[in-house]
């Protein structure tokens, strides 16, 4: 590859665009308020992180982004099922997602509960379906997912996530936190190139599992980091909503510097483990620095 990653950033995004249209039935179909819902949820600009993060480790490891599609679109459903869940007044009580209302606000409460409800089991229809690879290839995708998203991942995070309102985590349980409620889906996101993979080697099996743990925790501080730095017209999201209530996040347990220390020191062992792959890894290399640099 040529080109740096940031030019391909837009065929990408339009790439899991284009997916995600095909995958998600039309708002002229019946139910037509919930898939309208539904589209809402997913095309209201997202940064497509996760997809972008399928895609750039399947240039570091010479996978066709076709066999990548399924991945990506699959984590990007759950994610925006997360987020229509985390938005709603029973969790984080959210009226701004992406610029936009939330969907509970520009819909109705039950019609984002549902609309969130529909959206995981169309992730899994698409793995299923996923052609051209091998049937043990595709269940350990389904596991994967399932896993990334249920009690032992996002969803376990969320829960941990509402306990700790006004609690004190140490450090460590925080960063467990973390590892669920947004670590596992972009652990997923990049772990799926790797099962797509036939043959690849443990040491860079390992590897890549170690920069997607290390990552996902960096992004979650970044985001609690942007929560308080950040401006509402920027971010898209409410600033300053973690302390209205009292999340326990890095930044209100450790304050800002610490805060940015430990991105700072996830992205070198996140960047570490990419050393193995040399060139090939700097698309990954570049989102890494993307997700601890950026400003929304
Ligand atoms: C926001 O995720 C929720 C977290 C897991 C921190 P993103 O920052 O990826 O949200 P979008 O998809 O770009 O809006
Ligand atoms: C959310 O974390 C993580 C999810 C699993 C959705 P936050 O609650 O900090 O995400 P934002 O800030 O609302 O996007
Ligand atoms: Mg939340
Ligand atoms: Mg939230
Ligand atoms: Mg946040």
């Amino acid at each position: 590859m040529t080109q740096k990653f940031e030019h391909r950033i837009d065929d990408y995004t339009e790439r899991v665009n284009r997916c995600l249209e095909a995958a998600l039935p039309p708002a002229s179909v019946a139910p037509e308020r919930l898939h309208e819902a539904m589209r809402y949820a997913v095309f209201n600009g997202g940064k497509r992180v996760r997809p972008l993060l399928a895609y750039a480790t399947g240039e570091c490891l010479g996978i066709d982004a076709r066999f990548l599609d399924a991945p990506a679109v699959a984590i990007e459903l759950i994610h925006a099922f997360s987020l229509v869940h985390d938005d709603l007044p029973a969790m984080d009580d959210d009226v701004l997602r992406r610029g936009k209302p939330t969907v509970h606000i520009q819909y109705d409460e039950a019609t984002a509960i549902l609309a969130a409800d529909a959206l995981q089991p169309l992730a899994f229809g698409i793995l299923a379906n996923l052609e051209g690879v091998a049937a043990d290839a595709r269940i350990e995708l389904v596991r994967l997912v399932a896993d990334a998203c249920g009690s032992v991942g996002m969803t376990g995070g969320q829960s941990i996530d509402l306990a700790a309102e006004g609690e004190e985590l140490s450090a460590r349980e925080l960063e467990h936190m973390y590892s669920l409620k947004t670590g596992a889906l972009i652990h997923a996101a990049i772990v799926s190139a790797c099962i797509v993979c036939d043959g690849l080697p443990q040491e860079k099996t390992a590897a890549l599992d170690n920069f997607g743990s290390s990552i996902g925790i960096a992004f979650q501080i970044k985001d609690d980091i942007l929560d308080v730095e950040g401006e509402t017209h920027v971010i898209g999201k409410p600033a300053g909503a973690d302390q209205r209530l009292d999340k326990a996040t890095y930044p209100s347990l450790f304050g800002l510097e610490r805060s940015r220390q430990r991105c700072a020191e996830l992205l070198d062992s996140a960047l570490a483990n990419l050393e193995v792959f040399g060139d090939d890894a700097a698309s990954l290399e570049w989102l890494a620095r993307f997700i601890v640099e950026r400003g929304q």
